[in-house]
């Protein structure tokens, strides 16, 4: 990822995140976007319905697939997971922090292995939870102070970068090194709907926090005209930011 200073800002910062459960919904949204304006987040959900197949077609497409995934298990496990994402051909892969540090560099290291190496990210602490969920499973402080020694930790660890809230993205790049990135979800374009979101962000306040990519779903894909929404977005960019080739 960029240095943050004289930062210029990627042309295809904007992951649109496919919250689908059915690829024909999937495969009628993209068909409209252009690989060359965003990339695209596959979750969970949709993987889970539709598995290494679709990711296949997308990247086949020619976009770059964020595989959020989430891995959190034993360090073998979860490298060979990340193995298995990287001959998926996809752009970028996540684990958890709370995995530890081992686990973070057996993924790291696995997916040094491989000519095709996509980048390695990190969750700190979900944003689905408050001090006292922390408090429960045993970790005290504050959330932003776990968020802190976690991202720490996987920069430690050797990762690219985390998942983080654009709220948080100021104090985390004043900790980590230039070339570690930030990936922020709870983007809302002015005047969008802020759906289930609690506090969200607009792209460029995001891009001025010091987030290098965003992720953004509804305000995309549930538009009627998604194509025209994302592109509303990127020229909103475009007029704030230098934009890399
Ligand atoms: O539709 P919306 O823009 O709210 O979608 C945001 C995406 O980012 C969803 O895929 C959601 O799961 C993900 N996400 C999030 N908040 C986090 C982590 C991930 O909204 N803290």
């Amino acid at each position: 990822m960029s240095g943050k200073e004289n930062r210029v800002i990627d042309p295809k910062c904007v992951i649109v995140a496919l919250d689908f459960s059915d690829s024909g919904e999937v495969m009628e949204l993209v068909s409209g976007l252009d690989a060359a304006n965003c990339r695209l987040k596959v979750g969970k959900e949709l993987y889970t319905h539709c598995g290494p197949a679709l990711v296949e077609r997308l990247v086949a497409d020619g976009f770059d697939v964020f595989l959020d995934l989430k891995f959190h298990d034993i360090p073998n496990t979860v490298a060979g997971a990340c193995a298995a994402a990287a001959d998926l051909g996809v752009w970028m892969v996540n684990v958890h922090a709370l995995g530890g540090r081992r686990m973070m560099e057996a993924a790291r290291a696995a997916l040094e292995q491989k000519s095709h190496r996509p980048l390695l990210i990190a969750v700190t602490i979900l944003t689905s939870m408050g001090e006292s969920d922390l408090l429960e499973i045993g970790l005290s402080g504050s959330a932003q102070e776990n968020v802190i020694r976690l991202a720490k930790l996987a920069e430690q660890a050797g990762l690219n970068g985390v998942v983080c809230s654009p709220l948080e993205v100021d104090v985390l790049n004043q900790l980590c090194g230039e070339t570690f990135g930030f990936v922020t979800p709870g983007i809302r374009p002015v005047g969008a709907q802020v759906d289930d979101q609690k506090r969200v962000t607009t792209p460029v306040d995001a891009l001025n926090a010091g987030s290098d990519y965003l992720v953004i779903g509804r305000p995309i894909t549930a538009a009627d005209d998604p194509l025209a929404a994302l592109q509303a977005i990127n020229s909103d960019i475009r007029q704030s930011f230098p934009i890399t080739a």
